[in-house]
């Protein structure tokens, strides 16, 4: 895909891998709708970019959410990219997770791409792109984020599935599914107070590295975006030999009384 002149929205712009994304697509000419909760941490991000309309929106209150689409559809024809970013995690046993930090979860995690895909497609010319922000915890069980997991693990059949209804329409779908990335991710788990082991954390990578990794993807029109590349390993693991891969996973993470 040729970047420069296009549109995109990014959600979950106001920090993290939202904000490198943002950052690195004005890099190549590309226009840009920045959207989370905090308009300070958003304008810090269309400084950086150099660009970027602001639209303040909490995207678990479908009524916040359907003023975002509005507002997106009546600001311009089209829309190019679409980067379903925003999302957040819980940490804890997948039985004792708290019911309203599921819900929350869920409707940011899964809902709010789906509803955000739904009004926003219309507008998406052929060669368009949608990205999904997933996880390797998508593809791969972690215990204690059960919760999390299941809602990546929907996000990526979502993805697959819309990737093959769009493909007349000439809309790409591609899903990235990101190891350990050093953000403010985890300081901002629902329920702070239990935080997930270092699990993979030594090949966590920076947000920027994420951010050339979704570039590259989409000048090369990948389906899929691993990073880092040394978790293929897993997701093979998982398809070929599921059970002992969650033996080895189990053995490596903590018990569930002390998660
Ligand atoms: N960091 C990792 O290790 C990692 C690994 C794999 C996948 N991911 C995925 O990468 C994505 C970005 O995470 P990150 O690592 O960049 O974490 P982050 O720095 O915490 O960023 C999360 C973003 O989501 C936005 N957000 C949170 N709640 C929101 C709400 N209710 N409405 C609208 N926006 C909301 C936040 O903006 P406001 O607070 O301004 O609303 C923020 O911009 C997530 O989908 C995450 O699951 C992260």
């Amino acid at each position: 895909m040729h970047l420069r002149g296009k549109s995109a929205l990014v959600t979950g712009a106001s920090s993290g891998i939202g904000r490198a994304c943002a950052t690195t697509l004005a890099e190549h000419g590309v226009r840009l709708v920045l959207t989370g909760r905090r308009r300070a941490a958003l304008e810090e991000t269309a400084r950086s970019a150099g660009e970027g309309e602001i639209i303040e929106a909490d995207l678990e209150d479908p009524e916040s959410l359907s003023q975002l689409c509005d507002r997106v559809l009546s600001g311009r024809g089209a829309l190019d990219i679409l980067i379903l970013n925003a999302g957040v995690g819980t940490y804890g046993p997948s039985y004792s997770t708290d019911p309203e930090f599921a819900r929350r979860l869920l409707a940011l995690n899964l809902l709010a791409p789906i509803e955000i895909i739904r009004r926003l497609l219309p507008i998406m010319p052929r060669g368009g792109t949608v990205v999904t922000v997933s996880s390797i915890a998508g593809m791969v069980p972690v215990p204690g984020l059960g919760v999390y997991s299941a809602s990546k693990h929907a996000l990526n059949a979502y993805a697959d599935i819309l990737r093959m209804e769009t493909r007349r329409r000439g809309i790409r779908v591609m899903n990235v599914c990101p190891g350990p990335v050093d953000t403010e991710f985890k300081k901002n788990l629902l329920g702070r107070s239990r935080q997930p082991p270092n699990l993979g954390q030594r090949f966590s990578i920076s947000a920027e590295d994420c951010a050339k990794a979704i570039h590259r993807g989409l000048q090369k029109n990948k389906r899929t975006v691993v990073i880092p590349r040394i978790n293929w390993t897993a997701v093979a693991a998982q398809r070929l030999f599921p059970g002992t891969l969650h033996r080895l996973i189990a053995r490596m993470a903590p018990s569930d009384d002390t998660i």
